[in-house]
C-alpha cells in the first residue's frame, strides 16, 4: 500500500501557534496579540506570547522533525515581525529569524513549504481599516515581494494563505477569532473581495521575483461532505453540497476557490447574496484567476449527505455516539476519499493535504512517555481513504500532519493538544508522542506501514 514515489510527508505549523516572542526583536504586534488581551476572548485568558517558544528552540525542533524523518515542513511567516508596521520598514533581525529557519531545515534535508500568511494580522494595518480597505492587497503583495526577495533562493513551495473562510468568517463575522468583528453581509464580502485580492497580487508577486522555480498555491479550508451510500445519485448529492452557497456567509467552497481557480464568483453565491455582492472592477477577475501549481486543503471532518426527493442534498446527522475527538469535532475518514477526489476532479490541480489531525486528551504517562493511540488510529483511518483517492486517480502528492507539537489553538488556548508531540508549556519540554513514532513508520515505509 505504497503512496506514490516522491510522496511529501511532511508537519505542519503556524507562526503564532508556536513561535512566542511576541514582544522581541523588533517584531510589531499583530491582531492576535491584541485580540489575546482582552478578557474572554481566549480560554482561560491565555495567549501566544510564548507558546512554544519555538523563536528560540527552533533547533530542537527540526532535531525532532528530523528524527520522526519528515520530508518537509508546513511553516507560516508573522508579518509583523518581518514588517512591524506591515509595511515599509523591514525588521532585519526578524527576517533573519526566517533566514536562520530556512537554512536548518534544508541542512536537515526537510523542505520548507511557507504559507504567508496564516491570521496574525499586523496590528498596525488593521487600525488603517484591515481587510476593507481597498489598499490592502497592495500591502499584501509588498510584504509578499520582502519575502521572496529573502528566501526564494532556498523556498520553493509557497501558500500565499491560509484558511480564508476561516479568518474571514471567524475573525470579521462571528467575532470569535482575531479581530472579533461581526460584520454584516456587505461588508463581509468585501473583505472577502480584498482577500481575493490579495491572493492574485501574492502570486504575481512571487511569481515576478522568485529566485529559482517554484510551486505556489494555498491552503483553503476543504469543506467536505461525503455521501451516505455508493449510490450515484447520494454521491452527486454530496458533490454539490460540496460545491454550492447555501448560507448567507462565506463558510464554503466555490465562493473563494472559484474565482481564485475558474475566475468568476459562482451564480448561485451571486444570486444568493445579491446587492450585497461585492463591486467588482474591471481588472480584479483576472487579478484573482492566477494559474496555480497546487491546491492545498486542510480536512478534519465532514457531514454526510443523501439525495432528498428532488436530487437536492439533505444532511444526515452523525448517528448518536459517533465518535469525536476532544475539540468535539467528528471523525470522519472518508472526507479524506471525497475530498480530494472531489476537489481534483473539479479543479484539476495536484492536491496536497495541508492539515490533517486531531485534538487527543494526552497527558505524560506514569512511564514517562504520551501514549495517544486515539490519534494513531484517527491518522491510520483517514490515510487509508487518502490513499484510496489516489488509487482512484486523484493527483495527491501529499500530507501534513497537524500539528507537529501541541501549540497554542487560537480562541481555545493550549486546551487542545493537536500535536504529535507533547509540549509542557511550563519547562518546553518537548516528548515525542507514540503517534511520532508511529508516523516516522509510515513515513519510512512511504504508507507501507500502516494498518488495513
Ligand atoms: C485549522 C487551522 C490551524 C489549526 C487547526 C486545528 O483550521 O488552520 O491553525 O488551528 O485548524
Amino acid at each position: 500500500m505504497n503512496f506514490p514515489k516522491g510522496f511529501v510527508w511532511g508537519v505542519a505549523t503556524a507562526s503564532y501557534q508556536i513561535e512566542g516572542a511576541a514582544r522581541e526583536d523588533g517584531k510589531g504586534l499583530s491582531i492576535w496579540d491584541t485580540f489575546c488581551l482582552k478578557e474572554g476572548n481566549i480560554w482561560n485568558g491565555q495567549s501566544g506570547d510564548i507558546a512554544c517558544d519555538h523563536y528560540h528552540r527552533y533547533p530542537e525542533d527540526i532535531e525532532i522533525m528530523k528524527q520522526i524523518g519528515v520530508n518537509a515542513y508546513r511553516l507560516s511567516i508573522s508579518w509583523s515581525r518581518v514588517l512591524p508596521n506591515g509595511t515599509g520598514k523591514v525588521n532585519p533581525k526578524g527576517m533573519a529569524f526566517y533566514d536562520r529557519l530556512i537554512d536548518q531545515l534544508l541542512e536537515a534535508k526537510i523542505t520548507p513549504y511557507v504559507t504567508l500568511f496564516h491570521w496574525d494580522y499586523p496590528e498596525e494595518l488593521y487600525c488603517r481599516g484591515g481587510w476593507l480597505n481597498p489598499d490592502s492587497s497592495d500591502w499584501f503583495a509588498e510584504y509578499t515581494k520582502v519575502v521572496v526577495e529573502k528566501l526564494s533562493d532556498r523556498v520553493k513551495n509557497w501558500m500565499t494563505m491560509n484558511e480564508p473562510q476561516v479568518f474571514i468568517n471567524h475573525g470579521h463575522h462571528h467575532g470569535t477569532h482575531a479581530p472579533g468583528l461581526k460584520l454584516g453581509t456587505a461588508q463581509l464580502l468585501r473583505t472577502a473581495h480584498n482577500t481575493l485580492l490579495s491572493h492574485g497580487k501574492a502570486v504575481q508577486t512571487i511569481r515576478a521575483y522568485s529566485k529559482s522555480a517554484c510551486n505556489v498555491g494555498l491552503a483553503a479550508v476543504g469543506v467536505v461532505f461525503t455521501p451516505a451510500t455508493d449510490k450515484p445519485a447520494d454521491i452527486a448529492a454530496a458533490r454539490q453540497a460540496m460545491f454550492s452557497v447555501t448560507n448567507k456567509d462565506v463558510w464554503n467552497n466555490t465562493w473563494w476557490m472559484d474565482p481564485m481557480l475558474v475566475g468568476k464568483y459562482p451564480e448561485d453565491g451571486l444570486a444568493l447574496f445579491g446587492a450585497d455582492a461585492p463591486a467588482i472592477r474591471e481588472k480584479d477577475m483576472a487579478i484573482i484567476h492566477q494559474p496555480l501549481d497546487f491546491l492545498g486543503l486542510n480536512i478534519y471532518y465532514g457531514q454526510t449527505v443523501r439525495a432528498g426527493k428532488e436530487g437536492q442534498p439533505e444532511i444526515i446527522p452523525d448517528p448518536v455516539g459517533h465518535p469525536i475527538t476532544f475539540y468535539h469535532w467528528g471523525v470522519n475518514p472518508q472526507t479524506l476519499y471525497w475530498g480530494p477526489k472531489n476537489f481534483f476532479e473539479r479543479y484539476k490541480l495536484p492536491i496536497y493535504i495541508t492539515e490533517n489531525g486531531m485534538a487527543n486528551v494526552d497527558w505524560v504517562a506514569l512511564d514517562g512517555k504520551v501514549h495517544d493511540p486515539q490519534r494513531i488510529d484517527f491518522l491510520n483511518r483517514y490515510l487509508l481513504q487518502l490513499f484510496k483517492a489516489s488509487k482512484d486517480g486523484a493527483d495527491i502528492r501529499g500530507y501534513f500532519q497537524w500539528s507537529l507539537m501541541d501549540n497554542f489553538e487560537w480562541a481555545s488556548g493550549y486546551r487542545e493538544r493537536f500535536g504529535m508531540v507533547y509540549v509542557d508549556y511550563t519547562t518546553q519540554q518537548r516528548i515525542p508522542k507514540d503517534s511520532a513514532y508511529w508516523y516516522k513508520d509510515v513515513i519510512a515505509s512511504n504508507g507501507a506501514a500502516f494498518g488495513k
